[in-house]
């Protein structure tokens, strides 16, 4: 399933906006994005670039599901499933990602977009990189790129992470792989953390049938159907990274981050270049839907998890949702600890029982209403570990960043203010009487 297989999708389902006027990869393009933000966008004509260019392919949930072929309330399942199932995808002999090969590197040639005014350059945002470590073997992940010139550019590597760590272990240059115009599931899996021995393609794989051949000039393997790869390699020098808009809404700060040498491009005829609108929906979807799975699994542990919500306006990311089926007094409170195991960056919870829709924030709001007090049912963890991406938190450069996090307990209370159970029919009083069609 490639990026192009998608817009055909896409096409037939009527979700696709295309494009037509001449639009600016200099901050034109990304308002443009940001207006029409939602649908999958092509953009036929790049000014100064003879390539289209796609933006917002995971721009909203329901992009996904047709992009997976399953219902919207079925994604976090299908990824729950690849994530737990992975399949190693076959390497063939050639793809169309080389059916043009350029050693004559120059990436002034795409239209690489400047997002904002403030921003330190061009970024690349929807690329994925893919590494190989001797210990723990393949690794992909996003990583946004900020050009430094026709071949040089400097990439953001959160601490702690796989390529970080590999960087940090390896004496020499590190080989990479940066592939741009992805399909929707190397997307949704390159931004899955999994433990470091999972190779996100196979988890791709299991997403979609996935191949992959082999890169010209490095040992590693890209999707056969990739529509850019800049091959080459991490070197030991390093450059201002930022200013650079971040998930949150708010500009990330500057630091210092490894210089990368692209030694060959190849791509597929009448190349598509892929967008990625920072701190836009789709970046938020990206990094929330792949966590979705996690925190389900880690509260399916400690009480009957129904399903699991990252809301938008917390850049689907530091604010969730749970929904429980509560068998016990105390379900909602273990919940709320399992989930902040199930996601260390996520800030505030809020569980609901299972007759509120999670995906209506009035809804979530009338059970806290009407559910929910602050003295019994608010639990308040101070000097937690927290997300770099939160300007409220402590951050000390060098240290995990810290944070006070909160849940709430807005399920219908199992006992009386006194303490003492509430009979079933008792609890039949918390529910919503709603006038039936
Ligand atoms: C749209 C998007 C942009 C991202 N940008 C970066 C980035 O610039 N640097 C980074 O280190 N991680 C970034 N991430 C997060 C990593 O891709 C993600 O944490 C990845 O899972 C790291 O996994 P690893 O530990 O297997 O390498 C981004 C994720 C998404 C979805």
């Amino acid at each position: 399933m490639s990026l192009r297989f998608f817009l055909d999708k896409a096409r037939e389902s009527r979700l696709l906006t295309v494009v037509t006027d001449e639009i600016d990869p200099h901050l034109e393009m990304a308002q443009v994005i940001s207006r029409l933000e939602g649908p999958p966008l092509l953009f036929e004509r790049a000014k100064g670039y003879d390539c289209s260019v796609v933006a917002s392919l995971c721009g909203a949930r329901e992009n996904v599901a047709v992009g997976l072929g399953v219902e919207v309330g079925q994604l976090l399942f299908t990824l729950a499933e690849a994530v737990a199932h992975p399949s190693v995808p076959p390497v063939v002999e050639s793809g169309p990602c080389q059916e043009v090969v350029e050693e004559q590197v120059d990436l002034e040639t795409l239209p690489i977009l400047t997002h904002l005014p403030q921003d330190a350059g061009p970024y690349i945002t929807a690329a994925v990189a893919v590494t190989k470590d001797s210990d723990h073997g393949r690794n992909v992940s996003f990583h946004r790129l900020l050009r430094l010139d026709h071949s040089h550019l400097v990439a953001r590597l959160v601490e702690g992470r796989g390529t970080d760590m590999l960087l940090k272990k390896s004496p020499g240059d590190v080989e990479v792989a940066i592939c741009i115009g992805n399909s929707l599931p190397v997307l949704l899996a390159a931004a899955t953390t999994p433990s470091p021995d999972v190779d996100e393609f196979s988890i791709a794989n299991a997403l979609h049938p996935t191949t992959l051949v082999k890169c010209l000039t490095v040992d590693l393997e890209v999707p056969s159907d990739t529509e850019i790869v800049l091959e080459g390699h991490f070197t030991r020098a390093t450059a201002p990274e930022g200013p650079f808009l971040d998930l949150t809404g708010t500009m990330d700060i500057v630091r210092q981050g490894p210089i990368i040498e692209v030694s060959c491009i190849t791509r597929r005829h009448d190349t598509i270049y892929q967008a990625l609108l920072p701190g836009g929906l789709e970046h938020k979807l990206l990094m929330g839907l792949p966590r979705e799975p996690t925190i389900f699994a880690e509260v399916s542990k400690a009480c009957c998890c129904v399903n699991v919500l990252l809301t938008p306006g917390a850049g689907t990311w530091l604010h969730g949702v749970v929904q429980i089926r509560k068998q016990d007094a105390d379900d909602g409170r273990r919940a709320i600890e399992a989930a902040f195991r199930g996601h260390p960056s996520m800030k505030h919870v809020v569980v609901v029982d299972e007759d509120i829709d999670i995906y209506d924030p009035t809804e979530v709001e009338w059970a806290i209403a009407t559910r929910f007090q602050a003295d019994r049912d608010l639990m308040v963890l101070e000097n937690q570990p927290s997300s770099s991406l939160d300007p409220s938190a402590t951050h000390v450069p060098g240290e995990k960043s810290r944070t006070t996090k909160m849940g709430l307990d807005a399920t219908i209370p199992w006992r009386k203010p006194n303490g003492e159970p509430r009979a079933p029919e008792e609890r039949e009083q918390f529910r919503r009487i709603r006038y039936e069609a």
